[in-house]
């Protein structure tokens, strides 16, 4: 695991940025894993600016994205489908028939989730997969739990994550009690991971991941095991790891 420390949110959003745009120009047909989230919209930005300057070319680039609500229509500027599109796709060049999220509109979950790991498959799977951390260690919606989950499946929210997301929305009812998301299998099958991360409230959950003990209560910490992770965090999240 390499750990890249940078300046402040923007530093380490440049630097991440970076990181995604040399897998774009090495392979310009690669499949990137993409994560919604406050800590990437800075990358996004960057890769945005990238684009707009004639260094990045999107035209061939596929994505699978980690997860989305179920039951939200894509319209919905909740959805992560609006957010990608806000925050990226409808400012470059990548052909909108190349990226994947889960369908949150489908309400068969088995269906939906065999399909969305089919359809990951068929990509030939992710050459990078980008992630923020949650506090509690989650990776896409993989909470803690007694084991790792493998393959995409329908997660219940959490009650408080309910509580945090009522904000967005006209009344708590409307809020989303359930999503799709790849499993801790299906981030784990990337060839490269590249996690973002900002802030001294992820000082704790940064020391806990990736230096504290491998275990499915802490769900980001499975990735001490992969061959190829990249964090690039800030000096407010490393606050607590020399
Ligand atoms: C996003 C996702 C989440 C976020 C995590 C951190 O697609 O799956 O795991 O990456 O909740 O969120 P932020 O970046 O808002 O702190």
């Amino acid at each position: 695991m390499r750990i890249i420390r940078t300046k402040d949110y923007d530093d380490m959003s440049r630097k991440a940025a970076n990181i995604i745009a040399s897998q774009i120009v090495l392979k310009p047909d690669c499949v990137l894993g993409l994560a919604t989230g406050s800590t990437p919209i800075g990358t996004y930005k960057n890769l945005v600016a990238a684009y707009e300057n004639g260094d990045l070319d999107f035209s061939a680039v596929k994505s699978v994205n980690l997860d989305e609500y179920r039951g939200l229509p894509r319209e919905n500027d909740q959805s992560y489908f609006y957010f990608m599109h806000d925050n990226l796709f409808k400012h470059v060049n990548i052909d909108l028939a190349n990226t994947h999220l889960p369908d949150g509109t489908e309400p068969d979950s088995d269906k939906a989730c065999t399909e969305y790991e089919a359809i990951i498959d068929s990509v030939g799977g992710q050459d990078l997969q980008l992630l923020g951390l949650g506090h509690n260690g989650h990776i896409g919606f993989n909470e803690p739990n007694d084991e790792f989950d493998k393959l995409t499946h329908c997660v219940d929210l959490q009650e408080s994550t309910i509580e945090a997301n009522k904000r967005f929305f006209a009344s708590v009812d409307d809020v989303p009690k359930q999503a799709y998301t790849m499993g801790i299998g299906t981030i784990m099958k990337a060839k490269k991971i590249l996690v973002v991360v900002s802030g001294a409230d992820k000082a704790q959950i940064v020391k806990d991941a990736f230096f504290g003990p491998v275990t499915p209560r802490v769900p980001a910490s499975i990735l001490q095991f992969h061959p190829d992770v990249t964090v690039v965090a800030d000096e407010a999240a490393l606050s607590l790891v020399k």
